[in-house]
């Protein structure tokens, strides 16, 4: 059986690589196909090198456009590689625009696609994210869903139960399996930022509907400066390439933030780890602050990761001001012992499992 693992974005790489190291360890026929979509050593080469995972048999290099003219170059060349190598079954994971087009290329070839991180919802049609994953999930034929309530959304949406596999998400796979390595290791982000344990907030804002609406981007940049102020923890800020352009175009600043360049994996599971409070829009973030037990506040009006709010180790506070500040002052108090619910660190070999069963 042949897997192609198509990925293309930081999310991906990191949330794809316990399964490439599983698909290695039973020496499985596997190649992985970037799409190139992030190409910034540090969205991309830095996760390859640090994760020490195979290099790309195929980088497309499609780079940054449009929704339409990256999808469209994907589409393109998935297909042909795809076209070429034949894969029984192509992996993509999360709800990226790579995602979707190696999810619409495989299935129209009649190839089997496996959703890694199925059934995400936010159900906000705005969000690119919510039109990859809801696309995505419908044209898959393994659903590898993290959560019962992600196999109880696709389940609803009417999608077969025998597609649908509850196995946790591979963020926990990821984290478990380099937060002790992190913790060993020579990088000391910690110290390299002049930082104390619990003495800090670490933020990440990215997604589209904040940083490209200037007046949203403002009220988060001004809700940070506010709660660097009253609470008097540094605020450190490793900032999405993306994020920082926006800032520069609409002539943003907020003087009492940290901006950093975006960091490693391990240095960001330091950060991470040791921080008192995380604020963010990203989803991955969301994920690992739960799986870290460290408080988180959402930038964003909704999320596609209710649990972490059920279990109180997340809250929304939009682009709010007053809210970002109400809500990390309610973080703040929060005993942060709630326990995870992405699963045991055992997805990647379960996706690994199914699908190599399924082809015998
Ligand atoms: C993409 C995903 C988003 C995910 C994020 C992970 C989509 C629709 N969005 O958003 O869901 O959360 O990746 O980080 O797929 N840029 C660089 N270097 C890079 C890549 C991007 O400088 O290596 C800059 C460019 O200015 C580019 C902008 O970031 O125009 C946006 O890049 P793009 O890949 O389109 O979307 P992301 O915001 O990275
Ligand atoms: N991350 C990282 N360095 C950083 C910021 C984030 O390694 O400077 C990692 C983080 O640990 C998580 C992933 O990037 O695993 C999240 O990716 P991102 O926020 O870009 O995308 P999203 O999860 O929102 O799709």
């Amino acid at each position: 059986m042949k897997t192609a693992v198509v990925l293309g974005t930081r999310p991906e790489i990191i949330k794809m690589s316990p399964v490439i190291r599983e698909c290695q360890a039973k020496g499985l026929d596997c190649f992985i196909l970037h799409s190139g979509q992030h190409y910034s050593h540090n969205l991309d080469r830095v996760f390859f090198a640090q994760l020490e995972l195979p290099e790309p048999k195929y980088n497309l290099e499609v780079g940054s456009g449009s929704h339409a003219e990256e999808m469209g170059k994907m589409l393109i060349g998935i297909e042909k590689v795809l076209q070429q190598e034949k894969p029984d079954v192509v992996l993509a994971e999360g709800d990226t625009n790579t995602v979707l087009a190696s999810a619409l290329a495989a299935a129209k070839l009649h190839i089997k696609v496996g959703h890694v991180e199925a059934g995400l919802r936010s159900y906000d049609r705005k969000m690119p994210e919510e039109i990859n994953r809801v696309l995505t999930d419908h044209c898959s034929d393994y659903l590898f869903a993290p959560t019962e309530e992600t196999r109880l959304t696709l389940v609803g949406e009417g999608i077969a139960g025998e597609k649908i596999f509850v196995t946790g998400n591979t963020i926990v796979d990821a984290v478990y399996q380099n937060l002790k390595i992190a913790n060993s290791s020579e990088v000391n982000a910690m110290k390299e930022l002049h930082l104390q344990p619990k003495r800090y907030f670490l933020v990440t804002i990215h997604r589209e509907e904040n940083v490209d609406n200037p007046g949203r981007f403002t009220g988060i940049l001004e809700g940070l400066n506010r709660i660097a102020h009253k609470f008097g923890m540094p605020v450190i800020y490793p900032i999405h390439p993306r994020s920082k352009a926006r800032m520069s175009e609409f002539g943003l600043q907020a003087n009492r933030v940290r901006f950093v360049e975006p960091v490693d994996f391990l240095s960001f599971l330091q950060l991470e780890s040791s921080a008192r409070l995380i604020l963010t829009d990203s989803g991955g973030v969301q994920e690992e602050s739960c799986i870290l037990n460290v408080p988180c506040v959402t930038l964003r009006d909704n999320t596609e990761r209710p649990e972490t709010i059920k279990i109180g180790s997340n809250i929304l506070a939009g682009a709010y001001p007053d809210r970002i500040v109400e809500c990390s002052r309610k973080m703040l108090s929060a005993n942060n012992d709630w326990r995870q619910p992405f699963g045991d660190g055992k997805a990647g070999e379960r996706i690994v499992r199914i699908i190599m069963e399924s082809s015998v």
